[in-house]
């Protein structure tokens, strides 16, 4: 790997194209989970029954669930339901018809991670809520198409930003996306805001994790007793959408996508 570019703090690990392959085969993994995962999801199965699965498919592959045990972390698989934004941990509690789900899914496979996310309707859900997952997908997209070279990192964030805002969603402050290779978080952050034209500059061979975090009602999140689980602060509906992604001189290449 190469070490590249220090902007005020940042460290930024460059990957060179082999190391991208690497990346893309954990990647690979992390979909196919994702997919095996979302076929089970309907009402009346229980979070621990998705993440049991998630787990023995990542290590039916030789690869490691990179959440479990990071920081504590109990699961494989983070499954957030309804009001939930992130890292709600897998247990008894079973979806109903009505419920929108987020999956989160983490690998680690050969010395390299991927990471990637897909929020779910479970059966029939409301308008509301099947036009909060469509614009959190399409903001994730807009991000996306901003992950060139000689783009700043912000122009990703202002994207996303603008793409939820104009629906009339809100996005989350206090989690962000993250450079993912050797380690699971790696610098920078990548938040889901902000003005464009700011932060490092784009350079082929950076790797990142973008996931937008949006909200129906406030941007605020409070998190839970377990010491995990992120809610909306005022309990509105939350989606969120992640891919791995690669920025080279042919453009982004999502690699968490089959
Ligand atoms: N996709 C999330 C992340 O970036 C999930 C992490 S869950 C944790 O970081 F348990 F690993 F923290
Ligand atoms: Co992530």
């Amino acid at each position: 790997m190469l070490l590249a570019t220090r902007y005020f703090k940042t460290l930024i690990i460059l990957k060179s194209q082999d190391e991208i392959k690497r990346i893309a085969e954990a990647c690979r993994i992390v979909a196919e989970a994702l997919d095996g995962v979302r076929e089970m999801v309907s009402p009346g199965i229980s979070t621990r029954e998705l993440d049991s699965f998630a787990e023995s498919f990542i290590r039916s592959k030789k690869a490691r669930p990179a959440f479990k045990g990071y920081r504590g972390y109990p699961a494989s698989l983070c499954t957030s339901i309804n009001e939930q934004v992130v890292h709600g941990i897998p247990s008894l509690t079973r979806v109903k018809e009505g419920d929108i789900i987020s999956l989160d899914v983490g690998v680690h496979y050969r010395g390299f991670y991927g990471d990637a996310a897909v929020t779910l309707p479970v059966g029939r859900v409301s308008e509301k809520a099947r036009r909060l997952l469509t614009v959190t997908e399409e903001s994730l997209y807009s991000g996306l198409k901003k992950a060139v070279v000689d783009n700043r990192l912000s122009d990703i964030s202002c994207a996303i930003q603008g793409h939820v805002e104009a629906a009339g969603f809100s996005v989350v402050r206090s989690f962000v996306g993250h450079g993912i290779g050797r380690e699971l978080h790696e610098e920078p952050q990548v938040p889901n805001y902000g003005r464009p034209g700011e932060g490092v500059v784009l350079m082929g061979g950076m790797t990142l994790a973008i996931e937008p975090m949006v909200n129906a009602g406030g941007w605020e999140v409070d998190v839970l007793e377990d010491g995990w689980t992120a809610v909306t602060k005022d309990r509105s509906l939350s989606a969120h959408f992640e891919h791995t992604v690669a920025i080279t001189a042919e453009g982004p290449k999502t690699l968490t996508k089959l």
